[in-house]
């Protein structure tokens, strides 16, 4: 199953990021200046929700300055540091004298003092430093925005070395919180990025297991079903954590490659999970339906049923149990609804001769749903 399973893990950082190459060369124009012969800093924010890829373009964009520094005989040193896990502005600081492998001055400094310290060592090295400060709204949150303050006003000083920003946060709400000189000083580029949409975050899947996985361990639809398992949420993270977690039980269980139901017992596995328990919720059509796609699903490895398919199985089984089928747009709005509420995933198929049509995959094990559904009969 894996070639280099370690490229599925969080801390790894991708060779290829798909959807996110323009937002990097973005980043890039904003801190070239960094690289000419007279290097100047520059200031940009990076707002975007959970799982967008923040993270991963701030460790991107510290690596392509080095790169080129090196090129163009410019030093750059690029430090990352995570404000909620280096909490308050002297771990914030301590983080970069240990990054930069500087000595760290024998007796504790104040804040002031170490700020002064990294800048003349800085200096002394002929080095512009980038200071990535993920998740910023935390240290502001916590410690106010002295910090901010003091790092804005360094490139007023006195030959300054140049210190580049790069702030990082899910939203600038927290910016509203920063003393009003200090947020003037701030206010340069914002690079936004959008929440990936489903087609994308297929994508992303699909490199992601180029780069970790066997050739031929996940097929094109069981990527759809991993994509469109995270809800509307476009969290690249939750999507790799499941394309890990499902090629760790196709593994374990020997197959030589990812089925649905091994992404249906991931998801299990992960918030938000769809209990069994709310089937007993469901009204007895929307129960049908749901029944209809496990029954069809759980015989065959395949990921996703038709609308067609499922409307035929779903009459069936009405007549089975006696009830009188709903119309074809109840259906489809009972489908929406079950997808709203985590039970269903829906795909878009690619263009045939009768046009688009959606398919809807199962983000639960079909045979657990069986077992549920006639238990409950
Ligand atoms: N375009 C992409 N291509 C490949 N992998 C990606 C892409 N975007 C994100 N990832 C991966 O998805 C995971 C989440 O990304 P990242 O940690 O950068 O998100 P984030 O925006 O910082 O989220 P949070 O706000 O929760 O910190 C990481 O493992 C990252 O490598
Ligand atoms: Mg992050």
């Amino acid at each position: 199953m894996f070639v280099e399973e370690y490229k599925l893990l969080p801390d790894y950082l991708p060779s290829r990021i798909p959807h996110r190459e323009e937002d990097l060369e973005r980043l890039f124009k904003v801190f070239s200046p960094m690289l000419s012969p007279t290097p100047t800093p520059a200031t940009s924010f990076m707002v975007g929700a959970v799982g967008s890829g923040k993270t991963m373009l701030a460790r991107k964009i510290g690596e392509k300055l080095e790169d080129e520094g090196r090129r163009n005989g410019v030093i750059v040193k690029a430090v990352t540091v995570n404000c909620r896990i280096d909490r308050g502005p002297s771990s914030v600081l301590n983080r970069v004298v240990q990054s930069l492998g500087l000595s760290f001055p024998k007796r504790g400094y104040e804040v002031q003092e170490t700020l002064r310290f990294i800048m003349d060592e800085l200096r002394q090295l002929r080095a512009c430093l980038l200071l990535v400060l993920d998740e910023v709204d935390s240290l502001v949150a916590s410690n106010g925005s002295s910090l901010l303050y003091s790092l804005a006003r360094i490139n007023e000083t006195v030959n300054p070395p140049p210190l580049s920003l790069l702030l990082v946060t899910k939203d600038l709400k927290f910016f509203w919180e920063v003393d009003a000189s200090t947020r003037s000083s701030l206010q340069k580029v914002v690079i936004r990025l959008a929440p990936y949409t489903e087609g994308q975050l297929y994508n992303i899947i699909l490199s992601r297991a180029e780069e970790a996985l066997r050739p031929g361990a996940l097929g094109a639809d069981t990527a759809r079903l991993i994509a469109g398992s995270g809800g509307d949420s476009g969290d690249a993270r939750y999507a790799i954590e499941l394309l890990y977690r499902a090629a760790k039980i196709a593994d374990y269980s020997g197959a030589d490659r990812i089925r649905p139901v091994d992404v249906q017992e991931a998801r299990n596995s992960l918030p938000p999970q769809v209990s069994l328990e709310e089937l007993s919720y469901l009204t007895k059509h929307e129960r049908a339906i749901l029944l209809a796609a496990a029954q069809i699903l759980s015989p065959t490895e395949r990921a996703f049923v038709s609308t067609g398919e499922l409307e035929a199985e779903y009459r069936s089984l009405c007549a089975s149990l006696n009830l009188k089928p709903y119309k074809h747009t109840m259906v489809w709005m009972v489908v929406q609804n079950l997808k709203a509420r985590g039970f269903f995933v829906t795909s878009q198929s690619g263009k045939g001769r009768r046009g688009r049509t959606t398919l809807i995959g199962l983000n639960m094990p079909p045979h657990d749903v069986i077992r549920s559904c006639s238990g409950g009969r």
